[in-house]
């Protein structure tokens, strides 16, 4: 679960939302919506404190933190839309760089999570491949297999299926409903409603939920 507290986010004296409130139980997923430039990839940031927020607390099931706190980051997996995978690493490294580092899981241990992921994501052929052979529905689902190697307990995922054809958003679809029966606490930041219907319990609306100022 991840239970969201009082998170104040302002760049300068921009307020961007103020005392925001939002809980997620295991295994939900919460369509996150609203006009462009509203806050809703900002939301996302502040959550591994790759954007400083100015007040809040995250409480996962294992605990309450400060927003911001380092922690958090090994915690709560973010899969963004240009997806940031790194363009001089194979697929299969992509994927075990971060539980080498972060984990300090061995390098077979690492290795053998990886290929399970991408054979479960539909990817083994890809993992020698580099990120720049790769199709925009594959590096999408190798951000999210990347993600899943670091055992997240939430993840945050910012317009996953845009630009994506019908089939890769089908398989994006099923990816999401597989770790929803796993227990994982899913927000997806989307424009697109149909998706968001098809594969939310839930959806917050930005433009109603938020305060300002
Ligand atoms: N690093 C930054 N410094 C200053 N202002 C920023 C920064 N990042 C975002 N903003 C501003 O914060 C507001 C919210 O941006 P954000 O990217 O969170 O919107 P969004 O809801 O994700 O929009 P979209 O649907 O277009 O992706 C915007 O006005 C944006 O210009
Ligand atoms: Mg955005």
């Amino acid at each position: 679960m991840i239970e969201i507290k009082a998170l104040t986010k302002a760049y300068g004296d921009k307020v961007i939302f103020k005392d925001l409130n939002l809980a997620l139980a295991n295994g939900e997923i919460l369509a996150v919506t609203g006009p462009s430039g509203i806050g809703k990839t900002t939301l996302i940031k502040t959550l591994t404190g790759l954007e400083p927020a100015q007040n809040g607390t995250i409480t996962l099931d294992d605990g309450t933190y400060p927003v911001g706190d380092p922690k958090l980051a090994a915690k709560v997996a973010l899969i963004f839309q240009d997806f940031n995978l790194f363009p001089n690493m194979k697929v299969i490294d992509n994927l075990t760089l971060a539980p080498r580092l972060v984990k300090k899981e061995s390098k077979s241990a690492a290795n053998q999570k990886a290929k399970e992921l991408l054979a479960q994501l539909g990817l083994s052929e890809q993992a020698d491949l580099y990120p720049y052979q790769l199709s925009g529905g594959q590096k999408q689902r190798v951000g999210i297999a990347r993600a899943l190697a670091m055992d997240p307990q939430i993840i945050a995922y910012d317009e996953p299926t845009s630009g994506l054809d019908e089939q890769s958003t089908d398989q994006v679809r099923q990816i999401m409903l597989n770790l929803k029966q796993k227990g994982v606490a899913q927000l997806v930041i989307t424009h697109d409603l149909e998706f968001a219907k098809a594969v939310a319990d839930r959806n917050f609306d930005f433009a109603k939920e938020v305060q300002y100022g």
